[in-house]
């Protein structure tokens, strides 16, 4: 299987509930290498850049106050499979659909604030992750 690399969010409501050590935890123990990670504050525009495939939605001007409402802590991960086992990681974008045991099955209050993000594919996922880090923040291209 192809090592693989994700973008994912720990959004504000993660920050909130002091819940950045235990998902961080999960991430770890499920195998996955944290490459780059960054403790930042999304502006309603930073965040609608981020979220630009889904502006029109109905849904959109509330998901752009949440995730500038507080700081939120991005990271890449890599892994073999990394996009859709971090899926898998975290469940479904709606807790209520979510398996037992998944990070928003958990902790997860709606389907706007659900604690994590996770790329969809490898190749948003290079997208995301340059819209946060630049090439110098990810450890791999460091000496
Ligand atoms: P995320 O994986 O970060 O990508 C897009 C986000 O939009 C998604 O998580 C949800 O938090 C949010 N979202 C999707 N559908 C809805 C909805 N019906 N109402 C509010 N937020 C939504």
């Amino acid at each position: 299987m192809a090592v693989e690399r994700t973008l994912t969010i720990l959004k504000p409501d993660c920050v909130r509930k002091n819940l950045i050590g235990e998902v961080t935890r999960r991430i770890q123990e499920a195998g996955f290498k944290v490459v780059a990670m960054k403790m930042t504050r999304l502006t309603k525009d930073t965040a609608g850049g981020f979220y630009a495939v889904h502006k029109g939605k109905p849904f959109y001007d509330e998901l752009t106050d949440f995730m500038s409402s507080g700081p939120c802590v991005p990271m890449i991960l890599e892994k073999e499979n990394a996009i859709s086992d971090f899926r898998k990681l975290i469940g479904a974008t709606n807790p209520a659909d979510a398996d037992e045991g998944t990070v928003r099955k958990d902790f997860a209050d709606s389907v706007g604030e659900n604690i994590v993000h996770g790329s969809d594919s490898v190749e948003n996922g290079k997208i995301e992750a340059a819209y946060f880090f630049a090439e110098s923040e990810v450890v791999a291209n460091l000496a």
